[in-house]
């Protein structure tokens, strides 16, 4: 009895010191394991900032000087150098589709000459709509879309740049618009109740998002049951090399973030949308050619339209 009483003296004392050992290692784990979590999350919050701030330093610099300033990498520093520059923002979009009428429809300002195509040329307004413009730069296509949709249709245009809404709105001033508004605000996590919306409209802006499945869901979100995208966009023909992907400046230029378009489409579909139409334009290989001279990413980009439908039920 004497021994048992011993040896389990013994066993306590061991056991005692197991277990304050396994609480100093759950005391010590425990924090750390959290930091570990939390470092990985930032990381990857700190690689998306850090795109979203390349993005709107390039474009606050687009918004302040006026002209010819927004997809390619260096144009902010080669003003009037390339052709593309020699040309104003009123020649650009007319040949991305526009017309004279429409580039002359606006407020001096809100034409940038930032585009890659003409939502509004498949968007098919209508009197009455709501309507919502994904990065709405100065606010060129927000302007003709209030006038298709005027008296009692309403445009909400969204873009993540203080100094873009800031030129937005005073275009708003100038141009006398009383059914257009501009929020600040990332197309990710869009300023946009739910189910509100007829028609999205984008102009050249999903490629610059470093989420591109959250901006779907987002759009989805807030389109009404029957709700569509009309957007034009840089995508990928071919998967870019991963030095190209990797550049900041070509990605705020729209050369390095578009996604493959067997990619936009599985993204659209598993974000809800239905009856999914991506037209690519062969002939805007000339003009991306004019963006990046003598990179050769015309060969793996392309403009194109994209077509969605949210469905009614
Ligand atoms: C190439 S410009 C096009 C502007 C306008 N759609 C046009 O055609 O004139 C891209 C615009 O999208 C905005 N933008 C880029 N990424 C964005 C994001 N994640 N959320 C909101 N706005 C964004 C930029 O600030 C910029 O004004």
């Amino acid at each position: 009895m004497v021994r048992k009483s011993r040896m389990s003296k013994v066993d306590r004392q061991l056991l005692a010191s197991f277990l304050k050992v396994v609480r100093l290692y759950l005391r010590a784990a425990a924090p750390t394991s959290g930091r570990r979590t939390k470092k990985t999350m930032r990381t990857s919050e700190v690689e998306l900032n850090e795109v979203r701030q390349s993005v709107r330093n390039h474009y606050g610099k687009a918004a302040t000087r006026e002209s010819g300033c927004g997809c390619g990498p260096t144009c902010c520093s080669t003003l009037g150098q390339s052709p593309a520059h020699e040309q104003t923002p009123a020649s650009l979009s007319q040949a991305l589709g526009y017309s004279a009428a429409q580039t002359s429809a606006v407020p001096d300002g809100a034409n940038l000459g930032l585009g890659c195509g003409n939502p509004l040329a498949i968007a098919s307004l209508q009197p009455g709509q709501a309507v919502l413009d994904l990065g709405s730069g100065a606010g060129f296509d927000a302007f003709l879309a209030a006038r298709a949709v005027e008296p009692t249709g309403l445009v909400i245009g969204v873009d993540m740049t203080p100094e873009m809404i800031t030129k937005a709105r005073e275009n708003k001033a100038k141009g006398n618009y009383t059914n257009v508004e501009f929020r600040l605000g990332e197309i990710e996590n869009l300023p946009v109740a739910d189910s509100s919306v007829d028609v999205i409209i984008s102009n050249c802006v999903i490629n610059l998002s470093p989420d591109k499945p959250q901006v779907f869901r987002e759009a989805f979100r807030v389109l009404k049951p029957g709700g569509r995208l009309a957007i034009s966009d840089i995508l990928a023909t071919a998967p870019l090399p991963e030095d190209v992907r990797q550049d900041l400046e070509l990605h705020a230029g729209c050369g390095a973030g578009a996604s493959l378009i067997e990619d936009v489409k599985a993204l659209l579909a598993s974000a809800g949308f239905t009856d999914i139409r991506i037209n690519p334009k062969p002939q805007s290989r000339e003009f991306i050619g004019e963006w990046f001279p003598g990179r050769g990413i015309e060969d793996c980009i392309v403009s194109a339209t994209i077509e969605a439908v949210k469905p009614r039920s």
